[in-house]
């Protein structure tokens, strides 16, 4: 599916310095949404006040080691305290639409075996609230890669089928209290990345993997992150059943999932190539995707994996089948695959970092390079290359794959590479990048993807897990020493586009 012409046009990386992009808001349909997103952990801070309990990144942040920096989300945005404030900011920026998570720990300090902590749902409510006062829909995330670390102590987390239950419970929790007001819900964000980091690469709490990842112990890089997926696809899907018979029907809402979705190129125009990017779609967001929309993992996984991927007893198939109403997705690069079937592919154990330079599930090696030069040009994050023409990609393989099923992209952005000293410079960068990802988009859009939305990660800077504060993706800046949050550049970038006036760059 991937053209001759497209190939030679990615060897020659776009410059985002000195990209002009023609795009407008009237470029989408009406009633598209335009938002922003962020997670809880990331941004709240208040990891010990009003009742909140201890979470698994509480425990890991303060392990030595764990986070690059050395720092931790105790403190974060202080969104619990500015609310507020960050609420005003997106209304003045005109977003339509923010995308935010509830903290686990904040709400069920220990799980189901502990009560509600009503300051959590207090906190919430007066997110939601004071959103839809300003005509902004809430999209809500319930589970956002932190949970209370008695999940972890008591059962192991996802790695254990009671987690399901655990999660089912929280779900619940969550719409008890919220889905009187709140229309759109995913479930869980970036399952497949999740399971990855967490157990493949250790790069998560508990951090558990094997080798050829040789920092860290104690998991088996292989199954775990299998068995992490298939607990929370099951968690998911209960979570859904739940919500379609009792909470859907009060503001006729509708539930999903985001996933992490890559897009593949093959790395030459070989047949082998050429399959090994469809398996490596497959294998990872089709992993998640296929399951909530047909009822089973997909075909190429099940084929390759064999006994070591865990199967679906026929009623799990069918709980599974159709418990998504819409596919979230996070897009950010694309990188290059190539076939380790048919031919070799040495690895280098130093190299071997996420989503760059290595061999995945699937007999399929990625990489940001061909023949010395990259995909795109490179961004703050060693795996995400510039490639606006993916968009348009992924869109289309989920268009085609689940049947125009509707979307919304609730991630895309852009980190800046090194310290933004030159502010203006790597801000002029990221209002490009989102011009020419969404110039892309109205591609897809145009010619009949179904696409209801898109949120800029992220609103405002903040704690990159286990990067810390150095890797920035905000539209707003937050001075470390008094945590004011400073407008970028594409801040006012973003507010005119949505104003549909034009700000040359
Ligand atoms: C994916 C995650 O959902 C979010 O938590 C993270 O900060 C961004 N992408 C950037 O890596």
């Amino acid at each position: 599916f991937v053209s001759h012409c497209f190939i030679l046009l990615l060897s020659a990386p776009i410059s985002l310095a000195e990209e002009q992009v023609d795009i407008k808001r009237s470029d989408f349909p009406h009633g598209f949404f335009f938002g922003a997103s962020t997670s809880a952990y990331q941004i709240e801070g208040a990891v010990h006040e009003d009742g909140k309990g201890l979470s698994n990144w509480d425990v890991y942040c303060r392990i030595q080691g764990n986070i690059a920096d050395g720092t931790s989300g105790d403190i974060a945005n202080d969104h619990y305290h500015r609310y507020m404030e960050d609420i005003e900011i997106i209304h003045s920026l005109g977003l339509t639409a923010y995308r935010f998570s509830i903290s686990w720990s904040r709400v069920l300090p220990r799980g189901r075996h502990g009560g509600v902590n009503q300051a959590g749902i207090t906190f919430y409510n007066s997110i939601i609230d004071n959103l839809l006062l300003r005509g902004i829909q809430p999209f809500v995330t319930i589970f956002h890669n932190e949970y209370p670390q008695e999940l972890e102590d008591r059962i192991g987390g996802w790695l254990s089928p009671v987690m399901q239950e655990e999660f089912v419970h929280f779900a619940e929790t969550c719409f008890k209290h919220f889905a009187d007001r709140v229309k759109y819900w995913m479930t869980i964000n970036e399952p497949n990345l999740l399971a990855e980091v967490t157990y493949e690469r250790g790069l998560f709490p508990p951090a558990r993997c094997s080798p050829p990842f040789g920092h860290c112990a104690g998991g088996n890089s292989d199954v775990e992150p299998l068995i992490a997926v298939h607990n929370m696809l099951l968690a998911h899907a209960k979570a859904v059943k739940l919500y379609r018979e009792q909470y859907k029907s009060k503001v006729n809402g509708v539930i999903g999932i985001t996933v992490c979705a890559y897009m593949y190129t093959p790395l030459t125009e070989s047949e082998d190539d050429t399959e090994a990017a469809n398996r490596a779609l497959a294998f990872n967001a089709a992993w998640m995707l296929d399951p909530l929309v047909f009822g089973d993992y997909p075909p190429e996984m099940k084929r390759y994996h064999g006994s070591e991927l865990p199967s679906f007893s026929s009623e799990e198939r069918e709980l599974l089948r159709d418990s998504i109403d819409f596919m979230g997705i996070n897009h950010y690069g694309t990188l290059y695959a190539k076939d380790c079937i048919h031919s070799s592919c040495v690895c280098n154990d130093s190299v071997y970092t996420l989503g760059s330079d290595r061999l995945i599930r699937g007999f399929v090696y990625t990489t940001g390079e061909r023949n010395g030069v990259p995909i795109g040009e490179p961004t703050g994050m060693s795996q995400f290359f510039v490639v606006p023409r993916g968009m348009e990609d992924i869109v289309n393989y989920m268009k085609e794959r689940y049947h125009n099923k509707p979307m919304f992209v609730t991630e895309n952005g852009y980190s800046s590479p090194g310290n933004e000293d030159d502010v203006y410079q790597h801000d002029v960068k990221r209002i490009h990048y989102h011009q020419l990802y969404l110039a892309s988009l109205a591609q897809a859009v145009r010619n009949g993807a179904d696409v209801r939305g898109y949120f800029i990660w992220s609103l405002m800077d903040n704690f990159e897990w286990s990067s810390g504060y150095a890797l920035k993706f905000g539209i707003y800046r937050i001075d470390p020493q008094t945590l004011n949050r400073i407008p970028k550049l594409s801040a006012t970038w973003y507010k005119d586009f949505l104003s549909n006036s034009s700000l040359g760059v």
